[in-house]
């Protein structure tokens, strides 16, 4: 399998800017596609089709959800639940969106959004006139969110937990503590703070030299000689 794709926010894009070449289909074509490359395929909250349309669109191949923690909890709840049921094989929690970024170029560019365009996942729950947090529903996104929420988060699904947004050996660090399975490390495409370092930087070096270590003394410890010696046997379900 391939690196995860960021497939997030697709068809806002397309609409937005109405490319033309891009249907109201955006989202369950680029799943589609991540499909037939054997590669990961993540979901996002705000997508503009709803969830079910995006497993439907490619029902066998890897499919994470992105979550928004949203200010209304039980609509977040209601959300996980559904991507479990829907067969969505893990759930990845952005974290570096407390608020929008200052996205100056849609600012620049008077980033309106059509009217056709509605965040299916939430069944018109969350719609408001003002759009004026670019593109989002004011005070959507719960500011307040925190490591203590993992653990609510992890009591609602059996799925893995990865989060996106990492950016610090530190944070890693916490990750693990707190029992998340995995971390994107990312700065949203530069989309959230300017000046934050860029992903490919020492921080990334640092991560992936905790991850190569830690990863290299489990299978030392396990009496593996190479990844494919890692079978069903070595893996605690219960742990994850
Ligand atoms: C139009 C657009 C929409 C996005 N929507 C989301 C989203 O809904 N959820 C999310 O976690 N990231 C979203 N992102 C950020 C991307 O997932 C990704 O982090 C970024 O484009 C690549 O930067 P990175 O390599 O630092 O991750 C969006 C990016 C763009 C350009």
């Amino acid at each position: 399998m391939g690196m995860p794709e960021y497939q997030t926010g697709l068809q806002w894009t397309a609409e937005t800017y109405n490319t033309g070449n891009l249907t109201i289909f955006g989202e369950e074509t680029s799943r589609h596609a991540s499909e037939a490359m054997n590669t990961c395929y993540i979901a996002s909250t705000y997508s503009t089709c709803s969830m079910e349309e995006i497993a439907a669109a490619a029902p066998s191949g890897v499919r994470w959800f992105q979550l928004y923690i949203h200010q209304r909890r039980d609509l977040s709840e209601q959300l996980v639940r559904q991507m479990e049921s829907l067969g969505f094989q893990a759930l990845v929690l952005t974290a570096d969106l407390p608020s929008t970024g200052k996205r100056r170029d849609d600012l620049r560019n008077t980033l309106q959004f059509l009217s056709s365009v509605t965040l299916k996942n939430f069944n018109g729950a969350i719609e408001d006139n003002d759009y004026s947090e670019y593109g989002l529903p004011r005070g959507s996104i719960d500011p307040s969110i925190s490591w203590k929420d993992i653990a609510w988060l992890k009591s609602l699904t059996h799925l893995p937990l990865i989060i996106k947004g990492i950016l610090t050996k530190e944070d890693a660090k916490l990750a693990v503590r707190y029992g998340v399975q995995g971390i994107i490390v990312s700065n949203h495409g530069g989309r959230q703070l300017d000046g934050v370092p860029a992903t490919g930087e020492k921080g990334l070096q640092q991560v992936l030299k905790i991850l190569k270590d830690e990863f290299r003394l489990s299978m030392a410890l396990a009496g593996c000689r190479n990844v494919s010696e890692i079978d069903q046997r070595l893996v605690q379900y219960s742990k994850l």
